[in-house]
């Protein structure tokens, strides 16, 4: 069966999605986008996603076509029209169609996209974990709009493939900020640490969830920046991404993290995460 689309508020077989040159999107990356989970043929924390979008849409001054509630009963049907029961959503959202020209065009309307994909969970990863390097984040100073403009992001993961490695942990002169498609924690003597909610990362909606769980399991949080030495230090690393979920890093720059598996703050975490999307 062909994928459906939804596009311009049509839904399409995907050959028949025909995106036009002179979208914005296409020159400059003008655009929003979301990432949506799908556990069970239902979107995983939807309003938090639609929230966030509202956000980056209006960070960037795009006017969103429809209202959220119709985005959500949009992206709901499409779960239902393509049969999809565990994968992901994508969403973009651009500024619009016009011939080149830095200025925002007059008459331009959004182009709006979605469609999905039976993106399976990273099982067997989740239990190995990943390998990351430190990179230098060189993105400019929104990274909480999730924007089409992802250069910084696409060249940091392909430099830790590059070296062999599965992401990128990026950051700024020494302070860690996220990596490049999740969040980044730590956890010494107990306590999960993570970079606050500040314009220098996204405000990822698993980081959300996962420090929820750690609150209600009694897990000391601290919401502050922390250096790449205490990166390198700590007791257990994880990224936390719609994805990913919980992902144990064991290794950084080629460096045993803690015992060189997965820790149990960690391990207790994908626990509950388990749990919540099996609800
Ligand atoms: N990435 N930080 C960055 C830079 C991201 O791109 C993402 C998500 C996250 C985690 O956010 P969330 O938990 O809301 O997925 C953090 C998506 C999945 C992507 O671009 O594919």
């Amino acid at each position: 069966m062909s994928q459906i689309y939804w596009y311009q508020d049509r839904w399409l077989p995907a050959d028949e999605v025909r995106i036009s040159p002179e979208d914005r999107g296409y020159y400059f990356g003008d655009g929003v986008y979301e990432v949506f989970r799908v556990y069970g043929g239902k979107l995983f924390e939807a309003d938090a996603h639609f929230a966030r979008l509202e956000k980056s849409a209006a960070g960037i001054r795009i006017r969103l076509p429809h209202s959220t509630e119709v985005l959500k009963r949009r992206m709901e049907e499409l779960v239902r029209r393509n049969g999809l029961q565990e994968g992901t959503v994508y969403l973009q959202i651009t500024r619009g169609e016009a011939p080149r020209s830095h200025l925002f065009p007059r008459d331009a309307d959004p182009v709006a996209m979605a469609y999905c994909t039976e993106t399976k969970r990273p099982i067997a990863a989740m239990q190995t974990g990943y390998k990351a390097i430190t990179a230098e984040d060189v993105r400019w100073l929104h990274c909480d709009y999730k924007t089409l403009n992802l250069l910084a992001n696409v060249l940091a993961k392909q430099e830790a493939a590059d070296r062999g490695a599965d992401d990128a942990v990026l950051h700024r002169g020494g302070t860690v900020t996220e990596s490049s498609a999740s969040n980044v924690m730590i956890v010494k003597d107990g306590s999960l640490i993570t970079h606050p909610a500040n314009h220098l990362i996204l405000h990822g909606i698993t980081r959300a969830v996962v420090l929820r769980l750690a609150a209600r399991a009694e897990i000391p949080t601290e919401e502050r920046s922390f250096s790449v030495h205490e990166l390198l230090a700590a007791d257990e690393v994880l990224l936390t991404g719609t994805t990913i979920e919980v992902m144990p890093v064991i290794e950084v720059d080629g460096r045993t993290v803690g015992t060189g598996v997965p820790g149990p703050v960690t391990r207790r975490l994908q626990q509950e995460f388990e749990r919540v999307i099996h609800a």
